[in-house]
This record gives structure tokens, C-alpha cells and sequence, in this order.
């Protein structure tokens, strides 16, 4: 623990795990002023820039890696954000954070709910970035209601969480779209929130990717756009931006922001997978009453033994599970990858043995709202059954309605190993040319 004193107007750097306390005088931090006696915390990777309003004192316990030190106001952007956000009327507003990766969205995003709570409303969140989701697990979008003043996303609890398959939006980001739009009217129409903040993922540097955005912003109604450049990243999105929205809010990104490369992204939601699902157990379910709604095994056309020896001919593969729905079938064999075979005017997906381990899924409620997220360890086609891993405290196995297959495997320790793409064009098949 270390007592520093500050000047006033002073810029402190704060990097987390550290947690500050004011002892005397006033900080400014995230849209929030603490007095004396007051208390916040700086979360473990997270940076936070605080300005001192008076001359004062404050103690400071920093963790491993934490670390506190003084800095040039110059470049900060506290005060610049301040005056761009002030003209942001949040009641009765939706606002949308547009920005590429690790310019400031989720930061901006705390503020605005800062400023929401300040002003005695009920705030709404959403993150959509399922990548660095702060209210719910990686793979999922959430929603959440703030009435508390807060430092980081993660102090909200998480309200709902919609699985999206991946972290990756551009291959899901239809589904994301949807989902966003849904958690909105939920947070308006379910919780009468007053206002609603927006974060979205880093994913701006095409055009679909712009599209997208523009896209979120039509959707929600969005009143209030905040896009936080840096450098000439967002050139593209600001350029499109203007044609639809009357005055979008651009402010810099912060000059000294943390920026996290691959490893450690990758690292981090494998941390959130973990701390979700640990300790876990196994929960055995019937897919004839619980579906995989994505991939509706035992809904079909479930083929017999002497079926399953015509097809094995013709396919000179040796398959020992196969089910069709209209013009696509899905065959289970001993063969090494993903392939798509025609037979006459059926398409066969056929899957490797296996080819379900580790699959990251959703337990779902009927409202197609996240239970628990799982990882699918077997099928067991001949008495359709999965097993699947789930948080050992889970205790809402009467409201499970369906299962939803996602992209990304993981293997025992919850570290991915690989992103299963071909689980869309399974779907995008069976949805367009089967019947199901
Ligand atoms: N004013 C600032 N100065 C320096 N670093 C900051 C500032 N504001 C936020 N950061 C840090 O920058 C990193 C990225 O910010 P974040 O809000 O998470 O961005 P995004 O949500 O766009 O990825 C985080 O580590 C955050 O703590
Ligand atoms: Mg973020």
C-alpha cells in the first residue's frame, strides 16, 4: 500500500489488478467523481485514467502487474470525451460505440452508463461482442441493467445471453444482428429501461463488416452513434456512417491504450470458457426430446441397416449412421474430414467419427435464451443421447427446450484447438435443400 498526494489537475495512469482509494480530494474517473472515503477498483489487464479535481491524497494497493504512475494530461482524452458525450440526451436513447479492436468501446461504453446512473436512470446494456463480452461468456452476446456506479462491464450482473456460435462475427454476424435487436426490445419492453448502450465488436475494416454496423444502427434505432477513431481505421465506417446518421460522435482513441495481440485474446476467453464451466459434470440428454436445433437429429429419415449397406456402396465409404431430410443427409463414418458426396439428387454431408468432441454448445430455453453454455464430449446415435459438460451447479435442466451446436472445439482444459466452420454450411444445407 502506498500513499501518494496529487496536485490538482493531475493525470493518473492506473494499471490493473490495483484498487484506489480516496483519502482526501477528488478524482475523476470514467464519468464519475469520488470524494473522500470513496473506493474503486482497476481490473487485471485493464488500463484507467483518473484526473484529480483538487489537490488530495490517495492509497493505493497495487496486485501483480499493477502499476501507477503519473501522466502528461496532453494527449488524454478524458476531457475531449467528456464534452463529445455531454451532448448525448441518454434518456430515451439508444446509443450505438463503433471502433475497431481495442480503441476504447467498452471503456466508453462503462462512461455512458456512469453518466446514465448519475442522472437516476435505469440504464440498459448490451454487449455485442462476443469475442470480449464483459457480461456474459465468450460466444455470447448479454444484456444487462446498471443502477450502480461501476469501474468495468464485468461489475453488471449479466441479465440474458443469446449463443452465437463463435467469436468470429463475420461468420455469424446475421445471427448477431438479430440477436441485438432482440436483447434491445427485450431490455425496452420486459425491464422499461430508460436508456440503452450499445458496445459493439472491433470487426470495421470491410465492407461487409460496415454493413453490419450500419446495420445495427437501423435496426435498434439507434438515436446517438459513437465512433472512436484511431489513426485511419475507421475512415471507411465514418465515410458510410454519414450518409445514414444525421451526426455521429467521433472522438480519439486514448494515445497509451493497452493493446492485446492474438495470444492474448485467445488466452482470455479461454479463461472465460474455464471459469464458466469449471467445476463441471456431465449432464446426458435425450435428443428426441431435446433437439439440436441446428443439426435436428431423429426429425428424419433414419436409415436401416440394409439402407445403410446401399449407401455405404455407392459412397464406398464406410458409414454407420446416416438420417435425411428431403434432398440433404447427414452420414457418420470412419473417414478423416468433412466432405459433401451427391447421390442422385441428395447431397450427404458426411462427419468424421468424433466429429462432435469438444463442440462448445448452448442449452437454450424456448425463448432461444442462453441456460448454460456446454462442450458436446459424445453422440451416442444408437440410443440418441449426448453427453455434454456443464457447470456442475447448473440446476435448470427443466427449462432446457433445444441444444445449439457451435463453431469452436476445445479440448479438456478448455483451450481452443479449432474453429469448425464447415458447422454453417451444415446447417446452410439442411435448412435450404432439406426440409427440416
Ligand atoms: N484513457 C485511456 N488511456 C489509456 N488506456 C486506456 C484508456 N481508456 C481505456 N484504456 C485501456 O485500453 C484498453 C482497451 O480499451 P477497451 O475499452 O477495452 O477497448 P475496446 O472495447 O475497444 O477493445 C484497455 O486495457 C483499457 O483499460
Ligand atoms: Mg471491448
Amino acid at each position: 500500500m502506498e500513499i501518494h498526494t496529487v496536485g490538482p489537475s493531475e493525470f493518473l495512469s492506473i494499471d490493473g489488478p490495483a484498487n484506489i482509494k480516496v483519502i482526501d480530494g477528488k478524482l475523476y474517473v470514467l464519468g464519475v467523481e469520488y470524494g473522500p472515503g470513496s473506493a474503486f477498483t482497476v481490473m487485471r489487464g485493464r488500463r484507467i485514467i483518473a484526473k484529480s479535481l483538487s489537490s488530495g491524497k490517495v492509497e493505493i494497493v497495487l496486485g501483480p502487474e499493477g502499476n501507477f504512475e503519473r501522466v502528461s494530461g496532453d494527449n488524454e482524452v478524458i476531457d475531449v470525451w467528456d464534452r463529445a458525450l455531454a451532448v448525448i440526451p441518454l434518456r430515451n436513447s439508444i446509443v450505438v460505440v463503433l471502433g475497431a479492436m481495442d480503441v476504447g468501446k467498452t471503456t466508453v461504453t462503462t462512461i455512458l452508463v456512469n453518466k446514465g446512473v448519475r442522472e437516476g436512470l435505469r440504464v440498459g446494456v448490451i454487449d455485442g461482442d462476443p469475442g470480449q463480452n464483459d457480461l456474459g461468456p465468450p460466444t455470447t452476446i448479454s444484456s444487462a441493467i446498471a443502477d450502480n456506479l461501476i469501474t468495468h462491464l464485468t461489475q453488471l450482473r449479466g441479465l440474458r445471453s443469446v449463443f452465437v456460435k463463435t467469436t468470429s462475427i463475420e461468420h455469424v454476424w446475421d445471427y448477431v444482428l438479430n440477436s441485438i435487436t432482440r436483447l434491445v426490445n427485450d431490455l425496452r419492453q420486459n425491464y422499461g429501461v430508460d436508456t440503452v448502450i450499445i458496445n459493439t465488436d472491433g470487426w470495421i475494416s470491410d465492407a461487409t463488416a460496415i454493413g453490419f454496423k450500419l446495420e445495427i444502427i437501423r435496426r435498434v434505432g439507434a438515436n446517438y452513434v459513437v465512433v472512436i477513431k484511431r489513426g485511419n481505421e475507421a475512415d471507411g465506417l465514418i465515410n458510410k456512417l454519414t450518409e445514414f446518421v444525421a451526426s455521429p460522435i467521433i472522438i480519439p482513441s486514448p494515445p497509451n491504450a493497452r493493446i492485446r495481440d492474438r495470444d492474448d485474446r485467445k488466452i482470455r476467453r479461454e479463461m472465460g470458457y474455464s471459469k464458466y464451466l469449471m467445476p463441471s459434470r456431465d449432464l446426458s440428454i435425450n435428443l428426441r426430446e431435446k433437439p439440436i436445433i441446428n443439426l435436428p437429429l431423429y426429425s428424419g429419415l433414419i436409415y436401416d441397416r440394409r439402407m445403410l449397406s446401399l449407401i455405404r456402396r455407392s459412397l464406398n465409404l464406410p458409414l454407420y449412421y446416416v438420417e435425411q431430410w428431403g434432398n440433404a443427409a447427414i452420414a457418420i463414418g470412419n473417414t478423416k474430414e468433412y466432405q459433401v458426396r451427391n447421390l442422385g439428387s441428395v447431397s450427404v454431408v458426411v462427419l468424421p467419427m468424433n466429429w462432435e468432441r469438444g463442440l462448445l454448445v448452448a442449452l437454450e430455453d424456448e425463448d432461444h435464451y442462453l441456460l448454460s453454455l456446454g462442450m458436446l464430449r459424445r453422440i451416442y446415435y444408437n440410443i440418441g443421447k449426448a453427453v455434454i459438460s456443464i457447470p456442475r451447479s447448473f440446476n435448470y435442466e427443466g427449462r432446457i427446450s433445444h441444444i445449439r451446436l457451435g463453431m469452436i472445439r476445445v479440448n479438456d482444459n478448455y483451450e481452443e484447438v479449432e474453429r469448425v466452420l464447415y458447422i454453417n454450411r451444415l446447417e446452410s444445407l439442411l435448412f435450404n435443400r432439406g426440409h427440416v
